[in-house]
């Protein structure tokens, strides 16, 4: 099966030395990639700026934008079957400043004119493949996911709570729950997150047989 991961977080330039952001580090979409490469996947790991080793077998793409990362992930499912697969693990900036500025901002003029448009949804734009996204909330994660699956066209929602302990940004853990769009729920443990990727990986083959 073909594999296209999102992971890690974007910049949204403000000017050349200044972006929003947000503190994903790719883990759980590094976990993925490795997990599905192991399995004998063909994987395409669409990243953003983010201090982790590709892992092996897997074909790496650095982006930078959420924009950078539709156009990468689009570009890497051209000739897409039905069949390939879509995880949208990254932290996508919602947002971006309505234009970058050429050169640094002085302080004094920016105080009230940081003017933010919405960014692209990678996971809602992308049609004709199977989606599986992520749902991280701050709070009980499930009746957001549900809602999401459904609205984005996702297969499965992987939620989690990242204001719980060992969970979220950074962690080397999770506790996730498999979100389906008839509102079904697999709640997991707390697990590392190679494990969770594994759990993804095979839930995404037993899909295909269905
Ligand atoms: O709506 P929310 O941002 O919580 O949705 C999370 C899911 O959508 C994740 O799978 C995330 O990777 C994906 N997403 C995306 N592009 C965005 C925002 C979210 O692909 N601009």
């Amino acid at each position: 099966m073909r594999f296209v991961v999102t992971a890690g977080p974007t910049r949204e330039y403000i000017d050349p030395v200044r972006f929003l952001s947000n503190p994903s580090t790719g883990k759980m979409g590094f976990a993925i990639a490795r997990e599905a490469a192991r399995r004998g996947h063909d994987v395409v790991l669409v990243a953003g700026p983010v201090s982790l080793k590709t892992p092996s077998g897997v074909r790496r793409v650095d982006v930078s934008s959420a924009r950078e990362m539709l156009a990468a992930v689009e570009s890497a499912l051209a000739d897409a079957k039905p069949s390939d697969v879509l995880v949208a693990s990254a932290a996508v900036a919602d947002w971006r400043p309505a234009g970058c500025a050429k050169s640094k901002l002085k302080k004094r003029k920016m105080d009230g004119v940081l003017r933010l448009v919405r960014n692209p949804d990678i996971l809602r734009t992308v049609k004709g493949v199977r989606k599986v996204g992520f749902a991280a909330e701050t709070g009980d994660a499930i009746p957001e996911a549900a809602r999401k699956c459904r609205a984005k066209g996702a297969e499965m929602i992987v939620a989690n709570d990242v204001a719980e302990k060992g969970c979220g940004f950074g962690t080397d853990t999770n506790r996730v729950a498999f979100v389906r769009p008839d509102g079904s729920v697999e709640r997991l443990p707390l697990m590392a997150k190679s494990a969770v990727a594994r759990r993804i990986v095979r839930a995404v083959e037993r899909g295909a047989k269905i």
